[in-house]
């Protein structure tokens, strides 16, 4: 018997559907709310707000689970590849030999920039972000494919698809060059998808970079492990926008513009920042974990804490196992990375962050992996947008693929002034 909840309300009575999840989550559906009470609910930040019903990624945050389309990260982590993982999160099921070998090709075929877009790089500033080249570079490209808007959208998703995951990394690529003065080098379409982004970034034109299969390993470990995290922040920006019928290319621009801050995906350059600093300090971390713990202070212990992990992140711990790894390969030896272990075996005993939950997120060690790969600190959230790329195409796809989907449109509770009237300039008073 499917399950109801009952709200009183100015003395009346109301019943409201129960939905439940595939994993057994539980969701009050309260769309028909105002309609039968003139009520809204109030949820600041969105914490105990389902936005939609998602068959992508399943994560259990008290538990420490995330699995996508069923399948424990744990296990993609050790057995596939980005691009596999990227095939299983927005179709569904894991490829075949030949779903694969298609995707593959599709991606290799639509691998370079329009060559009209080269030239847009050339208006930004040297010292510009590259999650702002990024963002506004996945939009110029939509120019370029009229293809994308309205119903041709559904008819040649595929392409689109492929062209935005192979395009980003070549962007990427592309600003990054740029930034330093240097030329671009275009793709090689004999190289996968990594160690592609990798020739692009740092070969030269009089010699090609020595691509390292552990590096091209640790790499693309980071981009699956960032390939989708339900309705996070950047990804619900997706969907919001995509929403409104907005092309994949435009939701996509929105959804680096979201991930860019410090408390979501900044947060990997925010990480080495504190750590660095840290460092420069002279501390071993104990002065900064007392000054993350007071609330004047300002600081936080950046790569700690999660809205939805209550415990240890499983992507956190797959990373500083690969870090320990790649680091021990390369021969590197980094004092960030001891800071880094210092910090969490002090928060993991602290009272504060015991009571509060806060574990290490994904951001906290990937940051040394990709120090240790020669990928430039502002680059760090470029990595985490072209890994979530598939996360958001896959959340967009839901949206296209549904015909009761609607445009996303919350309400608010208004406090401003009650009704008012317009005073001429002459009589206004300063009091402001
Ligand atoms: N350092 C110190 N205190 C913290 C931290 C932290 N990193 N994170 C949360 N708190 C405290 C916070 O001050 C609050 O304390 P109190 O209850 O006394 O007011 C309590 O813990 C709950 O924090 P919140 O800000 O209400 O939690 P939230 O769910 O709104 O925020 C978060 C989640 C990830 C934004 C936050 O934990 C944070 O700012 N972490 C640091 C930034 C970071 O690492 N972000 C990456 C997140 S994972 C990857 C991604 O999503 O992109």
């Amino acid at each position: 018997m499917s399950k109801i909840a009952i709200l009183e309300l100015d003395g009346q009575r109301y019943e409201l559907p129960v939905v439940v999840g595939t994993e057994n989550e539980r969701a009050v559906d309260i769309s028909d709310l105002r309609a039968k009470t003139g009520y809204i609910t109030l949820d600041d930040g969105y914490g105990n707000t389902g936005s939609c019903s998602s068959a992508v990624t399943f994560i259990d945050g008290e538990q420490g689970i995330l699995r996508y389309r069923g399948i424990p990260i744990e296990e993609l982590a050790e057995k596939s590849t980005f691009i596999e993982t990227a095939y299983l999160l927005i179709y569904g099921h894991l490829p075949t030999h030949g779903e694969l070998r298609r995707f593959s090709d599709l991606l290799t075929q639509n691998e370079n920039i329009h060559e009209d877009m080269k030239h847009h790089f050339e208006g930004f500033p040297p010292n510009a972000h590259p999650m702002a080249i990024l963002s506004a570079m996945i939009n110029a490209s939509s120019c370029f494919y009229p293809g994308l808007m309205g119903a041709a959208n559904k008819s040649r998703f595929d392409i689109h698809a492929a062209r935005l995951i192979s395009q980003v990394r070549t962007i990427a690529a592309f600003a990054y060059r740029k930034s330093r003065g240097l030329p671009v080098i275009y793709p090689k379409p004999v190289y996968k998808y990594t160690a592609n982004f990798l020739h692009m970034m740092f070969s030269d034109v009089y010699q090609e970079y020595e691509l390292k299969p552990e590096v091209v390993r640790a790499l693309d470990l980071i981009f699956l492990l960032h390939a989708d995290h339900e309705q996070n922040c950047s990804t619900s920006t997706v969907r919001m926008v995509a929403s409104s019928q907005a092309n994949l290319f435009a939701s996509a621009a929105a959804g680096v513009c979201a991930l860019w801050g410090p408390l979501h995906g900044g947060a990997n350059q925010a990480v080495i920042e504190m750590l660095q600093s840290i460092h420069n300090s002279g501390d071993d971390g104990s002065r900064f974990i007392t000054q993350a713990k007071d609330k004047n202070s300002g600081k936080r212990l950046m790569g700690f804490g999660h809205r939805v992990y209550k415990n240890y992140d499983p992507r956190a711990k797959i990373i500083k196992k690969a870090c320990d790894a790649i680091l021990n390969l390369l021969n590197i030896s980094d004092p960030l990375l001891d800071i880094a272990k210092k910090l969490e075996e002090t928060a993991l005993r602290d009272p504060y962050f015991i009571e509060r939950k806060l574990y290490p997120n994904v951001d906290f060690y990937s940051g040394i992996i990709m120090r240790a790969i020669g990928i430039p600190i502002e680059m760090f959230t470029v990595i985490f947008a072209i890994g979530r790329m598939p996360g958001w195409i896959a959340n967009f796809k839901e949206i296209l693929d549904d015909p009761k989907s609607r445009i996303y449109r919350p309400r608010q509770i208004y406090v401003g002034p009650t009704l008012n009237s317009y005073i001429p300039i002459d009589q206004r008073s300063a009091t402001r």
